[in-house]
């Protein structure tokens, strides 16, 4: 999740889309690479990780959620496809929120807001998990789900308060 100033005349192209290389197309071509062994199987299945952030924009990393939006989107087009072909490979979604212990939340400081949307890691696994067994379309895991919910009703101004709120 790169942070940087769209402002900033030093960053480059590259910078600007190194994180749409590796969440996006990496996802698309790993998949791409593993799907003729998967349809192979009796059953199978693939997981892609999405965000949060896949609902919402952070305007201080402003391509993260452009590209979570985009293996939200790839994954809905995948299992698609895939029911087309009458493959038995399931696609699951799974959008965390921040997770602690992990080392995006080093970055972030302690209040309250990052206590809120914030999960244990053992938690997403758990859901996860679940998810898996249930053969779950999307895992939306703790405040992944307040955010898919509340962006349905008041998407501009949830967008527009929360970007102000970490720019300032
Ligand atoms: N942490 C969170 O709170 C959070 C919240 C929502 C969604 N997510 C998503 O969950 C996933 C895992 O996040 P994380 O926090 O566990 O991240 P992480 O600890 O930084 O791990 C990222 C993984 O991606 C690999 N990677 C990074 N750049 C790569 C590249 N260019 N080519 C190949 N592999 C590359 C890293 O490999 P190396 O170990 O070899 O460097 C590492 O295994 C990500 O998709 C992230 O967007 C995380």
């Amino acid at each position: 999740m790169h942070e940087f100033d769209l402002f900033d005349e030093s960053i480059t192209y590259e910078h600007l889309t190194a994180e749409i290389n590796t969440n996006l197309n990496g996802t698309i071509y790993v998949t791409k690479a593993l799907l003729p062994l998967l349809a192979k199987q009796q059953e199978a299945m693939i997981v892609n990780v999405s965000s949060l952030l896949a609902n919402i924009t952070v305007a201080n990393a402003p391509t993260y959620s452009a590209t979570k939006a985009g293996v939200h989107m790839f994954s809905d087009a995948l299992r698609e496809q895939i029911r087309a072909k009458g493959k038995n490979i399931h696609v699951m979604e799974l959008c965390p929120p921040v997770i602690s212990e992990t080392n995006l939340t080093d970055t972030y400081d302690e209040g309250l807001m990052n206590k809120m949307i914030s999960l244990p890691l053992a938690k997403l696994v758990n859901a996860g998990i679940k998810g898996m067994q249930k053969n779950k379309l999307r895992v939306n895991a703790g405040f992944t789900k307040v955010m898919r919910f509340s962006m349905k009703f008041a998407p501009d101004y949830i967008t527009h308060t929360w970007g102000q709120m970490i720019l300032k």
